[in-house]
């Protein structure tokens, strides 16, 4: 896909991923670049630094998500290529409170579900429409002490596949964002919850314009899964490979942790 003259919206775009990606689309001349995010605030800084459009949106809500995409169309047109990339860490097993698996099932799953509800109609009928999930290593290859991200993120690649099946004959293209570690306030969160050790036990932490990058060229090649950690490719092949065998592994490193 070329970005030039398109209107992109990017959903955690007021940090980290979401802004490195919204940074590096405004390379890309698009016609209109919306920041939502949560924090409204963060949102208009990062569309101050795009030449953007900043506004709040809490994706967990599937009405917020259709006031998103109804104003942006207002204003700009359709949407060419919608980023469905906030998401939220916790870390924790079975015994996660129910109002935490509350609040990541929301944030990390039905925000993707919303922004495919709200787009995909308006696409079938256009014949045109790409959305990207941010989902991550953890939804291929499981998340060593963090249970609800793990599943919230598998959610969102089996729905990304979906998504691709049923459409990707009739104009509408899907791509999966799925990173390993990278260096974001998310992370730095995470690592308070895991204790940190699985992160230097299991792989490299990159920086979010790495990551954007990845982004940039997976979409101009319009790839489903889109990798800016070359080992997760090596790691997802080695699970289908011999799952046993994976899954010993993955015990082994969770005893560093
Ligand atoms: N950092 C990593 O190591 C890593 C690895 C793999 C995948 N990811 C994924 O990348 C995405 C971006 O994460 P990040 O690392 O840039 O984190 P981040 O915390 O820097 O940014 C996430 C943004 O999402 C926003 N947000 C949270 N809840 C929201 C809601 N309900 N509605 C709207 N916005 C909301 C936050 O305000 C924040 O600005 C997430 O989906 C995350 O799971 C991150």
């Amino acid at each position: 896909m070329k970005l030039e003259g398109t209107v992109i919206v990017v959903t955690g775009g007021g940090s980290g991923i979401g802004r490195a990606m919204a940074l590096r689309f405004q390379r890309e001349r698009p016609r209109a670049l919306v920041i939502a995010d949560l924090d409204g605030k963060r949102a208009e800084e990062v569309a101050r630094e795009v030449g953007g459009v900043g506004l709040a949106c809490d994706v967990s809500r599937e009405a917020e998500v259709q006031r998103l995409v109804r104003a942006v169309e207002d204003r700009a047109g359709p949407i060419d290529l919608f980023c469905a990339n906030a998401g939220i860490a916790i870390g924790g097993g079975i015994e996660t409170p129910e109002a935490d698996w509350d609040r990541i099932w929301r944030v990390n799953f039905l925000s993707h579900l919303w922004a495919a509800r709200a787009l995909v109609p308006g696409w079938l009928e256009r014949k045109s429409g790409y959305l990207l999930h941010t989902a991550s290593a953890a939804g291929l290859l499981t998340m060593v002490g963090a249970l609800p991200y793990s599943v919230t993120k598998h959610s969102v690649v089996a729905l990304a596949e979906w998504l691709a099946i049923t459409y990707g004959e009739r104009g509408i293209k899907i791509s999966c964002l799925c990173p390993l570690f990278v260096n974001t306030p998310l992370l730095t969160g995470a690592l308070t919850d895991l204790g940190g050790k699985s992160v230097v036990a299991a792989g490299t932490v990159i920086e979010p314009p790495e990551v954007a990058e990845a982004v940039a060229a997976g979409l101009d090649a319009e790839k489903f899964l889109i990798l800016p950690h070359a080992d997760v490719l090596t790691y997802f092949q080695r699970k289908a490979a011999d799952y046993d065998r994976w899954l010993a592994g993955m015990r082994r490193l969770q005893a560093l942790v």
